[in-house]
Parts: C-alpha cells; sequence; structure tokens
C-alpha cells in the first residue's frame, strides 16, 4: 500500500531510524517512522485511503502525522524538513528540506539510514553518514558535535543504545557525553522529557546494567543535584526480566532513605500508581522500623501495594517479620463473613466489621484453629 501510494502521490517514502536499525541487526522492532519527500500531510491522506481501519491524527506545526490501527500499533509519517532548536531542549520548529538534512538532524549514525519503499527502488539502504559501518563495529556515535545540545535526552538515549546492543562509544561521543553532563546541559531539559526518558531505560531489559551507567557517569548527580543510593544490582539481572516497571522502580531506590526518596520525586514526574507504589513503600518501610503486633503488621500488609510489600520482603530487616506474617496469614481458614453474621442475627453495621476483624487476629495469634472455635468466638 505504501509503495502503490508513493506512486500515486508521486512522491519519494523512506523508512528510516529504528526500524532500520534493528532490521539490519534482525531483531524485531515495533514501531514505524517514515519520511516523504515532499508532503507528508498528503502522503498520508491518500495512505489512509488504503488502509482504512487505521486512524489518523495530523499534527501540521510539526509537519508530520500518524496513524494508529486497532491493535495499538502506529505509524509515524514525516515530511522531509529541518528542525532548529530555539534553545537546548525547546520542541522543534519545523522547515521543508531534504532526506539528507532529515537524517542528518537525527541522534546517532546508527539511527540515520533510511531504506526507500517506492517500487522501483524498493528496498534500496540510505546511508550517508556511516551508520551501516558503525552498526558492524558495534559503535554508538552521534552525527555532529552539538547533538547533546541540541537535546540533551539523546544523552539517556545513547546510554539506552549502548547497553541495550552492547555496543560502546565511539571516543568523541563519549567525550561530548562527559563534557555535557559536567557543563550542566540537562539542566535544559524538562522534567517530563526527562521522566520519560529514565522509564523507557526501566521497559530495558538491561536496565540494570543502564542504571549503572546512569549513576557512573554522574549524570544522576548532575540531574538530581546530589547523589543519591540507587541499587542496580546485576545479580538481579535474571529475576528483574520478570518484574513489572513499578517493581523494577521500587527496588533500584529501596536503598535511599526516606529523605533521598523525597529528593528525588520532586525531580521526576511519575505517573499516579508509580507514585503512590513510591509513597506507599516509604510508608510501610517507616512502619516496620517499629515494634509490630502481628494483627497490625497483617493490616498493613494488606493495605500495601503488593509490589511494594514484596519489595520491602527482599530487605533483610523486615524479610523474617514479612513472611512469618504473610505465613500466618495463610494458615487462617475462616469461614465467617459479613453475611453469616447478618444470619446470626446481627444487625447492619460497624460492628460486624469489628467482628470480623477481632476473629481475623484471633486465627493469626493462633488463639482459634478451628471452625468451631470460630463460631464460638463470633457468638461471644
Ligand atoms: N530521534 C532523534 N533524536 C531523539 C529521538 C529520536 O534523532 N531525541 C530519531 C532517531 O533517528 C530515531 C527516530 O527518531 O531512530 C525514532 O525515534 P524513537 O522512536 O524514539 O526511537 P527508535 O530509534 O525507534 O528506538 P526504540 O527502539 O527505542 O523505539
Amino acid at each position: 500500500a505504501v509503495s502503490e501510494t508513493a506512486e500515486e502521490e508521486e512522491c519519494s517514502v523512506y523508512i528510516v531510524g529504528g526500524f532500520v536499525r534493528d532490521l539490519l541487526l534482525s531483531v524485531p522492532t515495533q514501531d514505524l517512522d517514515f519520511v516523504v519527500e515532499g508532503s507528508g500531510g498528503q502522503f498520508a491522506q491518500a495512505l489512509m485511503r488504503r488502509i482504512p481501519d487505521g486512524k489518523l491524527t495530523q499534527h501540521i506545526k510539526f509537519g508530520t502525522a500518524q496513524i494508529i490501527f486497532p491493535d495499538g500499533s502506529h505509524l509515524d509519517i514525516a515530511s522531509t524538513r529541518w528542525e532548529h532548536y530555539s534553545f537546548p531542549g525547546a520542541l522543534p520548529q519545523v522547515e521543508e528540506s531534504c532526506l539528507r538534512d532529515d537524517l542528518f538532524r537525527r541522534d546517532f549514525t546508527i539511527n540515520s539510514m533510511a531504506i526507500c519503499l517506492n517500487t522501483e527502488r524498493f528496498g534500496e539502504l540510505v546511508d550517508y553518514y556511516g551508520g551501516k559501518q558503525d552498526l558492524q563495529q558495534r559503535k554508538i556515535r552521534f552525527l555532529h558535535n552539538i547533538s547533546f545540545i541540541d537535546d540533551p535526552t539523546r544523552m539517556l538515549r545513547a546510554i539506552r543504545f549502548a547497553e541495550r546492543y552492547h555496543f560502546e562509544f565511539a571516543k568523541e561521543t563519549l567525550d561530548a557525553l562527559h563534557t555535557a553532563i559536567e557543563t550542566g546541559v540537562l539542566s535544559k531539559l524538562s522534567v517530563e522529557r526527562f521522566t520519560e526518558e529514565v522509564l523507557l531505560i526501566f521497559k530495558e531489559v538491561n536496565y540494570l546494567a543502564m542504571g549503572q551507567i546512569l549513576v557512573e557517569s554522574g549524570l544522576f548527580k548532575a540531574w538530581f543535584g546530589k547523589e543519591l543510593a540507587w541499587n542496580f544490582n546485576l545479580d538481579d539481572a535474571e529475576n528483574s526480566r520478570d518484574w513489572s516497571i513499578n517493581m523494577r522502580w521500587l527496588v533500584s531506590v529501596s536503598q535511599m532513605k526516606s529523605y533521598e526518596i523525597g529528593t528525588l520525586l520532586e525531580r521526576v514526574i511519575l505517573n499516579k500508581s508509580l507514585r503512590d507504589e513510591t509513597i506507599a513503600y516509604v510508608q510501610l518501610r517507616q512502619s516496620l522500623m517499629e515494634r509490630l503486633t502481628i494483627s497490625e503488621m497483617d493490616r498493613l500488609l494488606n493495605k500495601a501495594p503488593k509490589e511494594v510489600v514484596i519489595v520491602l520482603a527482599r530487605d533483610e530487616r523486615f524479610k523474617v517479620r514479612i513472611m512469618e506474617c504473610l505465613e500466618a496469614g495463610q494458615r487462617i481458614n475462616m469461614s465467617l463473613d459479613g453475611k453469616a453474621l447478618l444470619q446470626m442475627g446481627l444487625k447492619q453495621g460497624p460492628e460486624i466489621g469489628e467482628i470480623l476483624d477481632r476473629v481475623r487476629m484471633a486465627w493469626l495469634e493462633g488463639r482459634i484453629s478451628t471452625l468451631e472455635e470460630e463460631q464460638g468466638m463470633a457468638r461471644q
């Protein structure tokens, strides 16, 4: 459909960026980025006539369009253009330009290749900046030495790609990364964009190694204003593959003091679930420092998000107590519920909750261990 639309619209269409990189590396990728030499908007509209199940959104200001498919995957279409950044970290301004310029505007050589999709040139690789060679030599190399100043998120992207593919930095790129960190380029980045980029890292299989580099390079220190006790332990590499993003995040902050987590939360904008879990983690950890009865502990553990409990159960200080409490919880064989109490003649009201609570505690503390004892207690 793409080739036919390109013929119909008499324009050249290329697939660019991550897809080309991953195709040459033979690794799967999801999103598709097209560049149209000509009007991307017009091409997108013509393409829509051939793929009617997509939903088209156009961003005229940026000269881009996006088609979203029912399964959630998307296809981004840009017209060849030149972007200016009026100040570092700002959103790009767009002007018409040619493919060579469009590719030069990108972050790294390995992301600056294109493949033509027009019928007569189908599959032709366009590689002006040595991307293929850098892929073969496993190098992350920027295209120009103000790349990180143009867009400081590229500092995090560089680390992400290097560790994802086990590539090395080209010397000048590594030097530029360190210079950019030292000269405070990151301060031009918004909290939203920084957070977004960090969370992309937490989605990566290899996020622990990436995290270590973020710490060792001084990038995190530059952003957070101080050294925080991040926990990116490579011993967790195997297990962490199955962890959710929230779980990975909680583990990574688990060595920090509460006030450090406070500092951290001021410098990132997390989604509600991640923020709430981080706060719940700090609060539960604080409570566990105190002497709690098994009933108090049971109440707190039941109230807290599951991931928070799992992360705290990894902490040597609380491990035994949490496991004991969870095991005691599992031994509870409570048959009583609100409905049963109503049938026994109790009136609806707070008393029912209190009785259920009392019976649960009795099970937990081992004061009752049979259904008869439970019935007896409920009648008291
Ligand atoms: N790009 C860039 N600078 C950025 C972000 C993106 O130059 N700060 C360019 C790169 O050419 C990149 C393309 O836009 O290949 C698409 O960006 P994105 O979808 O974010 O990245 P991918 O390279 O597809 O990487 P991923 O596999 O992580 O999706």
